[in-house]
C-alpha cells in the first residue's frame, strides 16, 4: 500500500459517478461545500483522500484525480441508512443547526456511526506515512481522531468541523455526548468555522469531561489539544478567472436573454436542505409579489435547489413543500412565458454556475443556520465588474466576514422582505463600495490562506505549508476521469449534494 505524507479523510470522495451528456458514465467532482473547499488545494500536494465514493457496493478502485490518490471506504446499505442518513444526517445535522428540524435518536444509528468511523480510521492508518499529517473533516467522522490515535500515535491529526458546533444546551441532548467529544479530542488541533463554536466546545469539554479547557487549549491525558476558528473559503482567483472568461460572459448574456431580459435577476443556489431557509425566502418573495413591490415583468427569481440526502424523510418532505410552493407562486403570479420563479434542480458545472452568478443582480443567501456558506463567497468572487448585491443571513458563518452584505434575519419575514427590497433598490455606487470591500477580503482570505493557517497550526510550520502556496495554472475545477470498470453499487443511493 502506497503511503502519503498528507491524508485528507472525509465522508465523501471529491468525485461522484455521473452520466455525461453523451450517455457515458464518468466520475466528476461532486458538488458541496467540503469538496469545493478542499479540492483546489490538494491539486498541489501529493496527498491521499480517504472517503466514500457513493453507492453501497464494494469499494471501487479509482484512478488518481489531479494527482490526488483516491482511497475508497465502502458503505453497506445498513451503513448508508444508519450512519450517513441516520446518525450523521438525522441526528447530528439537525442538532448542530439549531434543531431547526427535530433531531432523531436511535441506538442502532450510534452503533453504525462507531462502526463506520472505525473503518475510516483503519483505512487512514494504512495510507498515512510514518509521522504524516492527517486531516479529518466534518461531523460524519467525529470519532476518527480518537480511533486513529489509538492505531497510529505517530501521526499528527487535525480535525475540522465544517458545520456549526452548537451551544451546550443543544449538544447536551445527545445521548453519546461524552464519546463524541472524546473522539474529537484525539486530534492535536480541532478547528471550527467560528470563534463561538470553539467556545461552545471548550465549555462542553469542561462540563461533560471535566477537563481543563480554555477557548484555545484543552489538556487531556499527557497531551494538549489546541482549538481555534479557521473560517473556510474558496478558490477566489479561480472563480474570478472563470467568471471573467469571454465564453462565461457570453453565457451570462444569453441567460439574461433567456430569462426575458428582466430589469433585475435574483438568484439563490442551495442544496435542498431545511437549513437553507428556502421556504422562508419563497414566502418573502411571494408577499413582495402580492404587494406589488416586485413585478414579474421586470424581476425574476432563479432558484437552484439541488436535491440532497434524498432518502431522509425530512428532506423528502421539504422537497414536496418547496415544489408545491413554487407551483403555487408561479400559478398565482406568473404569466405565459414569464414564470415568477425559474426553479432548477440540476447540477451545474462550474462555468455555468459562474455565468449564473454573473447574471444575478441580487444573490439571496438566507440560511436559517449555516457553518459557512461558500455560495455567498463564490458569488462575490464572480462579480468581476464589482456590481451586484449580496443579501446574506446573519446566521451564515460567512456573515462574520462579509459584513458589507445586506444582512438579514431569515426568521423575520418582514426583515427578509425589507432586506430583499433594499438589495433590489440599492444605489449602484453603494453596492460597488460594498462589493469591492468583500472582494478584497476574499482575495486575501481564500482557500489557500485557510489551508495554510490550519496546516500551519497543525504542522507547526512544517514542510506541508510551503507546498500549498504554489499558484494554480487553472482549470474549471471539474475533475472528469474515465469511469473505472469496478462496480460502485446501487445508483439508487447516489447523493446529489456531495
Ligand atoms: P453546503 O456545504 O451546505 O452544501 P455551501 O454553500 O457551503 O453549502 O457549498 C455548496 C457548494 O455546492 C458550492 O460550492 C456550490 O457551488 C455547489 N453547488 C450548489 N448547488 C450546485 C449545483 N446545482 N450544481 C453544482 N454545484 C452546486
Ligand atoms: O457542509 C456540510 C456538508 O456535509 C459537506 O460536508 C458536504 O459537502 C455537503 O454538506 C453536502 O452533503 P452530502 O455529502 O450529505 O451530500
Amino acid at each position: 500500500m502506497r503511503q502519503s505524507s498528507l491524508v485528507v479523510v472525509a465522508n465523501r470522495l471529491p468525485i461522484d459517478d455521473n452520466q455525461a451528456p453523451d450517455g457515458a458514465c464518468e466520475w466528476r467532482r461532486s458538488p458541496g461545500g467540503l469538496v469545493s473547499a478542499l479540492h483546489p488545494l490538494l491539486r498541489h500536494t501529493p496527498a491521499t483522500w480517504v472517503g466514500w465514493a457513493g453507492g453501497t457496493g464494494p469499494a471501487p478502485a479509482l484512478p488518481d484525480v489531479d494527482g490526488v490518490r483516491m482511497h475508497t471506504v465502502a458503505l453497506s446499505p445498513e451503513d448508508l441508512r444508519d450512519h450517513y442518513e441516520g446518525f450523521a444526517n438525522a441526528t447530528l445535522w439537525p442538532l448542530y443547526h439549531d434543531s431547526v428540524e427535530q433531531p432523531q435518536h436511535h441506538r442502532r444509528w450510534w452503533e453504525a456511526y462507531q462502526r463506520v468511523n472505525q473503518r475510516f480510521a483503519e483505512a487512514t492508518a494504512e495510507v498515512a506515512e510514518p509521522g504524516g499529517v492527517v486531516w479529518v473533516q466534518d461531523y460524519h467522522l467525529q470519532l476518527v481522531p480518537g480511533l486513529l490515535r489509538a492505531l497510529r500515535p505517530d501521526l499528527r491529526i487535525g480535525f475540522f468541523l465544517h458545520v456549526p458546533f452548537p451551544p451546550p444546551e443543544l449538544f447536551m441532548q445527545l445521548p453519546r455526548r461524552a464519546e463524541l467529544l472524546r473522539g474529537m479530542l484525539g486530534a492535536d488541533l480541532v478547528g471550527f468555522q467560528r470563534v463561538q463554536a470553539a467556545h461552545n466546545f471548550a465549555q462542553l469539554v469542561t462540563r461533560v469531561l471535566e477537563l481543563p479547557a480554555t477557548d484555545r487549549r484543552i489538556g487531556i491525558d499527557d497531551r494538549v489539544v489546541r482549538i481555534g476558528a479557521f473560517p473556510v473559503s474558496i478558490d477566489t482567483a479561480e472563480m474570478a478567472a472563470l467568471a471573467d472568461r469571454p465564453d462565461v460572459a457570453a453565457r451570462a448574456h444569453r441567460l439574461r436573454q433567456d430569462l426575458g431580459d428582466p430589469r433585475q435577476v435574483i438568484l439563490s443556489v442551495d442544496r435542498m436542505d431545511y437549513t437553507k431557509g428556502i421556504e422562508q425566502r419563497l414566502k418573502a418573495y411571494s408577499e413582495l409579489l402580492a404587494s406589488g413591490d416586485v413585478k414579474v415583468r421586470d424581476t425574476v427569481l432563479v432558484q437552484v435547489a439541488m436535491p440532497s440526502r434524498e432518502r431522509v424523510g425530512q428532506y423528502q418532505i421539504l422537497r414536496e413543500r418547496i415544489e408545491r410552493e413554487v407551483g403555487r407562486i408561479n400559478g398565482e403570479f406568473g404569466r405565459v412565458g414569464e414564470p415568477a420563479i425559474h426553479y432548477l434542480t440540476q447540477p451545474f458545472d462550474r462555468a455555468e454556475l459562474a455565468a449564473l452568478y454573473r447574471v444575478a443582480d441580487v444573490m439571496a443567501v438566507t440560511p436559517l443556520r449555516d457553518g459557512m456558506n461558500l455560495v455567498a463567497k463564490e458569488y462575490v468572487a464572480a462579480r468581476v465588474d464589482d456590481t451586484g448585491a449580496l443579501l446574506l443571513s446573519e446566521f451564515a458563518g460567512t456573515a462574520a466576514e462579509l459584513s458589507q452584505a445586506y444582512l438579514v434575519n431569515p426568521h423575520d419575514l418582514e426583515g427578509l422582505k425589507q432586506g430583499l427590497r433594499a438589495a433590489l433598490r440599492a444605489d449602484p455606487a453603494d453596492s460597488t463600495q460594498r462589493m469591492l470591500a468583500m472582494r478584497a477580503h476574499l482575495h486575501q482570505h481564500d482557500i489557500r490562506a485557510w489551508a495554510r493557517s490550519y496546516l500551519h497550526a497543525l504542522d507547526e510550520g512544517g514542510a506541508l505549508v510551503s507546498r500549498l502556496t504554489s499558484t494554480d495554472a487553472g482549470s474549471d475545477g471539474t475533475a472528469r476521469v474515465p469511469r473505472p470498470t469496478t462496480p460502485t453499487g446501487s445508483p439508487a443511493v447516489h447523493q446529489a449534494g456531495g
